[in-house]
């Protein structure tokens, strides 16, 4: 009797990186922005320069990350800095970044609203090649209507938005993996006798990546994706408290779905010579040099300004989306942040992509640092 292969062999066996077998698999967040991840008027946070994406893509490289994952945004949201507001799209920059890159998994974010299957499915494909099959397909609904809207797209929705996300992956995947010409007649999208030619080089399709938080989200991640994403509570910022929702995560795919994902979280760290040093410079950046009103702005978009959320909660939650964007926090010494990483790996996480406020140099310094300590402790 033959073992039929799962969705995870067949991505080990095409060898992406997300699929690989370290114990910490690791990923930057958001290098494609003017900000990254930090919403403060510090020096030395990122700039929208080709030059600092790919010094950043060049040392992600160079420690092997797994995931590069750039972040979808059509605008910013205003205050001081207009954070976010200037940036690279997602499809070309990782083209971009499949030619001065060799090892390092390349992530494409993709709003569902602003990009037609059958086009995503070909670019996708192209950049499959570019990389040497090392692409990932990031599917996003969209959160912040004013950019759904400037694509003359009304937003829909919330969990309506996800139903479309369906239509739109079964055509892309049918699209990579069906030797006839694709038809397609749904609620959303009519495709007449579609072609795709040369498939992906990952096959027998690339890797998937959601990071719905929502029940709808949550499903659709467990249901299409490979890579799905856990989010950090406010106030439940310890890895003892993530390990119930990793393992719920992984219940929820394979009971409903018969399928095995991975998890990750994103992460911002924080790292200086002692503790103390750490704590008083993200209480710096955050409290005192933090661009409050572009927070305001995101949150509101978000819909976290609803009645529902105490002043309190709604001032921390802003707190950890200056500091980065609302990740896990990892803030103390080198020692402190390797530890904390591994930690994180005993939850059953199986990745955590990470951001730094002064992104180019603190970057540097944990690849001097704080990543030789994770190749000695064996993870990495
Ligand atoms: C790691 C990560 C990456 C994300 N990337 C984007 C992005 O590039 N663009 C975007 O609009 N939303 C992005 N999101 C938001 C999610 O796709 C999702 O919409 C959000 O978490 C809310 O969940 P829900 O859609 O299930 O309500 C990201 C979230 C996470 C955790």
């Amino acid at each position: 009797m033959t073992t039929k292969a799962t969705r995870a062999d067949q991505l080990r066996e095409v060898a992406h990186p997300v699929f690989n077998d370290r114990r910490l698999r690791l990923g930057t967040f958001s290098t494609n922005l003017s900000g990254g991840c930090a919403i403060s008027t510090i020096e030395g946070v990122l700039e929208a320069s080709w030059e600092q994406t790919l010094s950043l893509a060049r040392m992600g490289d160079e420690m092997e990350f797994e995931a590069l994952v750039p972040v979808g945004r059509w605008r910013g949201f205003g205050g001081e800095t207009n954070f976010n507001g200037a940036g690279f799209e997602c499809f070309t920059w990782a083209a971009g970044l499949g030619s001065a890159t060799e090892r390092a998994g390349l992530f494409v974010t993709s709003h569902v609203p602003t990009i037609h299957p059958v086009m995503a499915a070909k670019q996708a494909t192209t950049i499959d090649h570019i990389s040497g099959g090392r692409l990932a397909l990031n599917i996003v609904t969209g959160w912040h209507a004013p950019e759904i809207e400037m694509f003359g797209a009304k937003q829909l929705p919330h969990d309506d938005r996800y139903q479309v996300a369906q239509e739109w992956i079964d055509i892309i995947r049918q699209l990579w993996t069906d030797d006839e010409p694709v038809n397609f007649d749904g609620k959303y999208f009519h495709i007449v006798d579609a072609a795709l030619a040369p498939r992906p080089l990952q096959t027998p399709h690339p890797v998937l990546m959601n990071a719905g938080g929502s029940s709808a989200g949550r499903h659709f991640g467990a249901r299409n994706c490979d890579v799905v994403f856990v989010n950090t509570d406010i106030g439940q910022q310890s890895p003892a408290g993530l390990k119930e929702k990793v393992d719920e995560f992984k219940r929820l795919a394979r009971q409903e779905y018969g399928r095995e994902i991975k998890v990750w979280i994103n992460a911002y760290v924080v790292q200086e010579d002692t503790e103390q040093e750490a704590r008083q410079f993200l209480d710096y950046y955050v409290n005192q040099k933090g661009d409050w009103v572009a927070a305001e702005n995101l949150v509101r978009s978000m819909g976290m300004n609803s009645q529902s959320f105490p002043q309190e909660t709604l001032q921390e939650m802003k707190f950890h989306f200056i500091a980065g964007w609302a990740g896990y926090p990892i803030v103390g010494t080198k020692e402190q942040v390797a530890d904390t990483l591994i930690a994180l790996t005993d939850t059953g996480l199986d990745g955590v992509l990470l951001s730094w406020p002064r992104y180019i140099q603190d970057m540097a310094r944990f690849q001097v640092e704080t990543y030789p300590l994770l190749e000695q402790a064996g993870v990495r």
